[in-house]
């Protein structure tokens, strides 16, 4: 299949150009497209045929719903059988964005889209290119994000042209997005909320709209009841190592394991958020000195280390306020090696 590639002005949406994609999205094709988060791999979300082919194309489980993208609030309770009154509280609060909710799903929805659950996870993007898109398909727009299953998220078109050319109709370029990280997803079905995943809607921004939210996001020992938190997520081709603990000693642990990878004759990276770092090893990412700046640029290291060919990434945590939570998780998910606090 070829793939067309049509390039837009940063986050300008071009009406002629969304237009073209839209119609491959009413046809039954698969467009990625940007968001604030993330790329995300788009079809017809009430076209089970066209949602089987996301499905197909990034090598997706069958068992791991989407996320069903709507341009307008109204449409939360158009898919969804109920919006709970504190549903509609988070919506007139933080829609359009990074969250997503989790509602009983309504008949509109297949189960093709909620991968069999009687739910159904819905958000509405901020990106003025996906409002676009989906108000010109006329249709909610089913989308996980544009990568092939396991590898890091798509923060760029061009992660998305390295994992998905050849394999889709269109991929919509409009540079860098915003966040870096995928939004928040809440399962609302739930009595307090639940966080399922945590993202770009921090923790304590959703407290200050519910004072109750359950944490559940498969971290140290507890079950994922989010389908897709059960696989391992987010990975580089190398291995991953993340280190926490108190500045000085993350960092004498990352020096000391440099040493001992090199005698064994390892290709070592490192991904720092210290810009006066002193580390010397293959490769050494510094990739942000705040928790926001790490999120958006996470995905991108990620897949770096990838292509300056290292054996091992020894990554140095981060605290777990802010966006620090989705990060966190992030690193764990695509760490095979966890180095706690001593
Ligand atoms: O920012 C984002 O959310 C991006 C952009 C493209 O919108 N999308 C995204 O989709 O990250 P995906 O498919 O990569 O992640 C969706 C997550 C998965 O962990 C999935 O299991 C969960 O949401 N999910 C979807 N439907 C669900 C449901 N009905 N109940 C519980 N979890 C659900
Ligand atoms: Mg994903």
């Amino acid at each position: 299949m070829k793939t067309t590639i049509i390039k837009l002005a940063g986050t300008i949406a071009d009406r002629k150009k969304i237009k073209q994609a839209a119609r491959v999205i009413r046809k039954g094709g698969l467009v990625a497209f940007p968001t604030e988060t993330v790329y995300g791999l788009g079809a017809n979300a009430v076209d089970a045929q066209a949602v089987k082919k996301i499905f197909k194309a990034k090598g997706r489980p069958s068992d791991n719903p989407l996320i069903v993208h709507v341009a307008n609030k109204k449409d939360f309770s158009r898919l969804a059988a109920e919006v709970t009154p504190a549903a509609k509280k988070l919506i007139s609060n933080f829609c359009p964005g990074p969250l997503t909710l989790v509602l009983k799903k309504s008949k509109m929805i297949s189960s093709s889209v909620s991968a069999g659950l009687d739910t159904v996870a819905i958000r509405m993007p901020s990106h003025p290119v996906a409002l676009k898109l989906i108000k010109e398909s006329k249709v909610p727009i089913a989308a996980p994000s544009a990568n092939l299953s396991g590898k890091p998220s798509p923060t760029d078109a061009k992660h998305v042209i390295e994992d998905l050319n050849g394999k889709i109709d269109v991929i919509i370029d409009a540079g860098k997005t915003k966040i870096g990280v995928e939004s928040t997803v809440v399962d609302m079905t739930t009595n307090p909320p639940t966080l399922l995943r945590p993202g770009g809607i921090t923790r304590e921004a959703l407290r200050r709209v519910v004072d109750k939210i359950a944490m559940r996001f498969g971290r140290g020992g507890q079950i994922a009841k989010s389908p897709g938190m059960k696989y391992r997520h987010y990975a580089p081709n190398a291995k991953l190592i993340l280190i926490e603990g108190r500045p000085t000693q993350v960092i004498r642990k990352i020096k000391k394991r440099v040493c001992m990878y090199r005698l064994r004759g390892k290709r070592v990276g490192i991904m720092t958020i210290r810009r006066d770092h002193t580390y010397d090893a293959d490769a050494v990412i510094l990739v942000g000195t705040t928790p926001t700046a790490v999120a958006r640029n996470i995905f991108h290291a990620l897949r770096e280390f990838d292509k300056r060919r290292v054996d091992i990434v020894l990554a140095e945590g981060i605290a777990e306020r802010g966006m620090g939570l989705a990060v966190m998780n992030r690193l764990r998910k695509a760490a095979t090696t966890l180095v706690r606090k001593a």
